[in-house]
């Protein structure tokens, strides 16, 4: 795939399988569910749908076809930076039946267009670029619906969970070595990469140490007990001045069981905490206190993508850990088909060249690194999708989570949230200099 260009026949594939998902989201949802605003962090829902409706008009309709404004005084309602998400639900945004009519129109007019337009030629459609960065930015949204579901609570709106592949007991703190050296990171030829994973570039790496698998509930659980929310020498000062004030004593979604355990709400249900899944909700400042708190600290954003795509015998940066064969449910825990992560060591036949397992879905996993620009990297085709972000007091998330697409994650894509958020499916692992 990794090289190959997104085909008219997969671009049309991709975007109605995206369209099923976001469709299928919001069903079961009445008007007030789909209009209210749940969180000042998030989008009324109905926001995220008529976006993704008016993204791919600018894009496919607009930039690659020229094709008139269906609905031009809609466009700056759905501008993400002209209106701050707290702002949102002030707006006069079409309802949800508006919304429906305006995004089907706007995918028949794509259809035509991506009939007669040849994947080649201009950077914008060569290799099918923008169709993918439509697709994947329809998931994107997807993943944050997800995430306000997880803030309404119940009742539970979506699908029953497929069964997940068991975990395999991988020993607490296991961890594989990466030998030091030089790696490739980033992508010149994935016709899917965004502007952020590109160009290439050559790095020279020490040799480091990284968890087998993400850290669970059970050592995270270990961390709370031994007082890590109430000792500051475990906190960066911002960390600890934010805990302070948010009161945080645990990840979002955990409440004391009464006997001494933990329970924790999904989708409005409440479970008992698995003590061998990834821990999931954290923030970063909870990631960096607990790595502390065990002698060890977070990868950085190289280090964790050489241990997922770095192939030290091939000398090439694999496109998944696996190798380059597309993700299957054998492989990783991602595309929804289930609303949780899978235990640690359920996915051996994932494992990277190094050993390193789930580094693709279950939990995005925060890296120590800032979000920054790629030496010689160019926006493209829009400044807003990633370069406003550079340089900010971003962290780098990577790998995917249960929620992610697989056409929306790969070893090279980046994510970026603040060092406060949580409400995503945000969990991590931890290293140590070798
Ligand atoms: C890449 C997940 C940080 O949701 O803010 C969606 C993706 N960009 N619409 C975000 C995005 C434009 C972005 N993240
Ligand atoms: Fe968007």
């Amino acid at each position: 795939m990794s090289g190959a260009g997104i085909t008219a026949e997969r671009a049309a594939a991709e975007l109605a399988a995206g369209r099923t998902r976001s469709l299928a989201l919001l069903a079961p949802l009445d008007e007030v569910d789909l209009t209210r605003q749940v969180s000042p962090l998030m989008s009324p829902l109905v926001w995220d749908l008529a976006h993704i409706g008016n993204y791919e008009e600018l894009w496919l309709l607009r930039a690659v076809a020229g094709v008139e404004p269906l609905r031009p005084e809609i466009d700056s309602l759905y501008d993400a930076f002209e209106h701050p998400r707290a702002e949102r639900p002030t707006l006069p945004i079409l309802g949800p039946a508006e919304t429906r009519a305006y995004l089907s129109g706007v995918r028949s007019h794509v259809l035509d267009v991506l009939e007669r337009t040849p994947l080649e030629g201009p950077p914008l459609v060569r290799d099918g670029f923008v169709f993918g960065m439509v697709v994947q930015h329809e998931h994107m949204h997807d993943e944050t619906i997800l995430a306000t579901l997880q803030l309404r609570g119940g009742p539970r709106t979506l699908p029953a969970d497929a069964p997940l592949p068991a975990g395999r007991g991988v020993p607490p703190h296991d961890d594989v070595l990466v030998a030091g050296g030089s790696s490739v990171q980033g992508t010149d030829t994935d016709p899917w990469a965004l502007d952020n994973e590109r160009p290439a570039f050559r790095r020279q790496l020490a040799s480091f140490r990284i968890d087998r698998v993400p850290v669970t509930n059970r050592l995270y659980a270990a961390f709370v007990e031994a007082g890590g929310y109430t000792d500051p020498r475990l906190w960066t000062p911002t960390g600890w001045e934010h805990l302070q004030a948010s009161c945080r004593r645990a990840p979002m979604t955990w409440q004391r069981d009464g006997a001494g355990g933990w329970t924790c709400t999904r989708f409005g249900e409440v479970e008992p905490v698995a003590p061998d899944a990834p821990v999931e909700h954290v923030c970063w400042f909870e990631a960096d206190a607990y790595a502390r708190w065990a002698g060890r600290r977070l990868p950085t954003e190289a280090e964790w993508e050489k241990a997922c795509g770095w192939d030290p015998a091939a000398e090439r940066l694999r496109r998944f850990p696996w190798g380059d064969g597309e993700p299957t449910p054998a492989l990783a825990n991602l595309g929804q088909q289930a609303t949780r992560p899978a235990a640690a060591g359920a996915y051996p036949a994932g494992a990277s060249a190094y050993g390193v397992e789930q580094m693709l879905g279950d939990v995005w996993e925060w890296t120590s690194s800032r979000f920054e620009a790629y030496p010689g990297t160019r926006a493209f085709p829009y400044r807003e999708y990633s370069e406003v972000f550079y340089g900010g007091d971003y962290r780098v998330l990577r790998g995917g989570s249960w929620a992610t697409h697989p056409t929306a994650v790969r070893t090279t894509f980046r994510n970026w949230d603040l060092p406060v958020r949580r409400q995503i499916f945000s969990g991590f692992r931890t290293a140590v200099d070798a």
